[in-house]
């Protein structure tokens, strides 16, 4: 689908650089999206070798528009800082595997860095903000998304900074809650860079906690087909179509079971 932007909101300057955006795009046609899945989308008209289709994960799907976050990495994500009102991109989805949705279960936000977004989708549409709790160890200052609606949700959900520098403090915190969270089988959700990640798995093994990770991959093709996104399984991996320990991060996941895969 050709779909038209709506704004390309820069937010959480570092440095004086602007690193994160907010992507508003108007609303595809879709008959329903889940916390957790992805979109593919490139811009419209640029040569295939600047920009290939990138996986963004959903924040925000309302009336009127669709939201994604995305950091600046790459030459990719540099052209997408640049598209403006009236641009056009080319996008499909939403594809991939959910986040688990237990209502009255407590359940724990773990966000590093622009992970934030699947997250920030699952508290939307799932508000139970006395159940969520959302940790937060970027460099990304407190209450910044563009959002009025998305950051009162995140206040009243507890969110927390931690400061950068302090990353065992902030481990430790994480480690704490996970532990607290196991006690009342509550479920843990995470996303985030692929130590982070590693970080929050260990901890959940440890406490013995139930707990879902949203892998951050690279994909090219978001639909099974070019195995760019393979990520190593355990024996717990049962899902259909998994074979010999290895499942695509775009059609098994991107959300797995912590246990159920090798990061
Ligand atoms: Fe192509 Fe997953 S991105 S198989």
């Amino acid at each position: 689908t050709t779909l038209t932007v709506l704004d390309n909101v820069p937010f959480g300057t570092v440095s004086g650089e602007n690193l994160f955006f907010a992507l508003r795009i108007e609303r595809p046609e879709w008959a329903d999206w889940q916390p957790g899945q992805f979109v593919m989308l490139r811009p419209e008209g640029w040569a295939l070798d600047m920009m290939w289709a990138r996986p963004f994960s959903i924040c925000r799907v309302s009336k009127r528009d669709l939201v994604i976050f995305f950091q600046v990495v790459g030459r990719g994500t540099k052209r997408l800082a640049t598209l403006k009102t009236g641009d056009k991109v080319v996008l499909w989805g939403p594809l991939g595997t959910p986040f688990a949705v237990e209502d009255k279960t407590p359940t724990l936000l773990l966000a590093g860095g622009i992970g934030i977004a699947p997250l920030v989708a699952y508290a939307q549409k799932h508000p139970q903000p006395w159940n969520l709790h959302m940790e937060f160890g970027h460099r990304m200052p407190l209450n910044c998304y563009p959002f009025e609606s998305i950051n009162e949700r995140i206040t009243a959900a507890n969110h927390h900074e931690r400061s950068p520098e302090d990353l065992a403090h902030f481990l430790d915190l994480i480690e704490t809650s996970i532990a607290e969270y196991a006690e009342s089988d509550g479920l843990v959700l995470a996303c985030g860079p692929t130590p982070f990640l590693k970080a929050v798995q260990a901890f959940a093994a440890k406490h013995n906690a139930r707990c879902q990770l949203s892998l951050e991959n690279r994909m090219a093709c978001g639909v099974g087909a070019c195995l760019g996104c393979v990520t190593k399984t355990t024996e717990k991996m049962t899902a259909k179509g998994v074979a010999a320990g290895r499942a695509q991060a775009c059609e098994h996941g991107p959300v797995f079971w912590a246990d159920q895969i090798i990061l």
